[in-house]
């Protein structure tokens, strides 16, 4: 970086400086998000102010950054939080980064949901709370979240609180700590398959693993909450799967004895969400 250095110029060296380590479309991209996400500077803000001095502290911040997303950690992680459905969200290293594509598991919901005129929602594997923080505040349902991490837990309750949601956070495995009746259970499970763990962007390996991997080519987790919802009368069930998961959770889905399951893809055309009817 040069000695008086502009916003703009700050943005251009920043996005050459990402592309050491990103593709470079990524690196422009994620340039902008710093300038915004980072120092508050959105981009109708950089047109009007772009040829601005930044001042030391600034660049200051952003050498850290930088070191440290060299490395590989998350841009999320350095800033402390996460954009979900519009709204900031706290993230820690215990807790997952909330995915754009989980939104579609949030639709998902709230739909099968108020077509099947339910009044309860159990979330499964909260991490930072987004979906089952969205079910409350979008629904009257009462709304349970649960999680094995406490670390998660407690990142999940201070979203809880700073978005005004008011839910149940329940700490154990599954829906173990859950009591009936149940009606509706939703979650995003890890479901990513260990043999996939070499071929993973190096930003993966410092989320927490326990909300990625699952067992059985990463089909563990789902197959198990499936099982526990309908052996519980749950009404239904609605997951974010993997690629290549949905025909084989369905199958598994009706051996289970769920009247219907349907599995839905996202805009890349990837299996993404599965949808078992009681
Ligand atoms: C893929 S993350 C989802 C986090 C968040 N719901 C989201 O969509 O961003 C999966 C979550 O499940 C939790 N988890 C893993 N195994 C679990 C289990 N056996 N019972 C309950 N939660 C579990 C992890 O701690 C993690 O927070």
């Amino acid at each position: 970086m040069t000695s008086s250095l502009s916003y703009a110029d700050l943005r251009r060296d920043l996005a050459g400086m990402l592309a050491r380590f990103l593709p470079s479309e990524e690196a422009v991209a994620e340039s902008w998000r710093w300038m915004d996400e980072g120092l508050g500077k959105p981009r109708s803000w950089m047109l009007a102010h772009g040829e601005d001095a930044v001042p030391g502290a600034e660049r200051e911040q952003v050498g850290q950054w930088i070191r440290r997303r060299r490395e590989g950690e998350p841009w999320s992680y350095l800033i402390g939080w996460a954009p979900f459905r519009e709204k900031r969200w706290k993230v820690t290293r215990d807790t997952l980064i909330p995915r754009p594509e989980t939104e579609l598991v949030l639709e998902a919901a709230l739909e099968v949901g108020r077509r099947l005129g339910v009044t309860r929602a159990v979330e499964i594997g909260t991490g930072s709370g987004i979906l089952g923080v969205c079910l409350a505040l979008e629904t009257d349902w009462a709304i349970t979240a649960t999680d094995l991490s406490p670390a998660a837990l407690a990142v999940a309750r201070a979203n809880a609180g700073a978005q005004g949601a008011t839910l149940t956070f329940l700490e154990g495995d599954l829906l173990a700590p859950v009591p009936d009746p149940l009606e509706l259970v939703v979650s995003n499970p890890p479901y990513v398959a260990e043999a996939d763990r070499p071929s993973l962007q190096r930003e993966l390996a410092f989320e927490p693993q326990m909300a990625l991997f699952s067992p059985d080519a990463g089909m563990d987790h789902p197959t198990r909450i499936l099982a526990q919802a309908r052996a519980r009368g749950a009404k239904a069930c609605v997951l974010e799967i993997g690629a290549g998961q949905g025909g084989e959770l369905c199958r598994r889905a009706m051996g289970q004895g769920w009247g219907k399951a349907m599995n839905h893809q996202d805009l890349a055309g990837h299996d993404r969400i599965l949808i078992a009817l009681a």
